[in-house]
């Protein structure tokens, strides 16, 4: 198990673009392994590529059912329906968390790390967290969504 150290907001790796995976390789299996043992032991429900300093189009997601992992390599957003509100906060900001409004249910197409298309229709925490993940590759931080920061205290 190898874990990767999770940069911080003020990292400008974070603010980047990253590029699409294009090589379905031992290396990408490694890391995607390495993402979800960091993603498991800092107990999240997502994280990005660029948020352990990769600037590649790749996010671990945690599944409905809490366990499963899902590793998306170069993921798109291909269909949202309704909307709702959530509470997000993010690795790389710790302790802010924030209400936002994303979509209810979120259809995402991508390839698994052995380079097969899979499409994915998620709701609820999860569809949120395609959004927001997939935001990461884009150099989006949640805080852009933010409609109100919670104190966490109350
Ligand atoms: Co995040």
């Amino acid at each position: 198990m190898a874990l990767r150290n999770i940069i911080k907001e003020g990292d400008e790796t974070l603010t980047k673009k990253s590029r699409p995976v294009t090589e379905f390789d031992k290396k990408l299996k490694i890391l995607v392994k390495d993402m979800k043992d960091t993603l498991k032991k800092a107990d999240g429900l997502g994280l990005a590529a660029p948020q352990i300093g990769i600037l590649r189009r790749l996010v671990i997601v945690l599944d409905d059912d809490g366990k499963t992992m899902l590793a998306l390599i170069n993921p798109e957003i291909i269909d949202t329906k309704g909307e709702q509100e959530a509470t997000e906060g993010c690795l790389s900001v710790p302790g802010v968390f924030g209400k936002t409004h994303r979509p209810a249910e979120v259809t995402v197409r991508a390839f698994n790390e052995k380079g097969e298309e899979i499409i994915l229709t998620r709701k609820g925490i999860t569809a949120v967290c395609f959004c927001h993940e997939i935001d990461h590759l884009n150099g989006i931080l949640f805080r852009e969504h933010v409609e109100e920061y919670i104190d966490p205290e109350d």
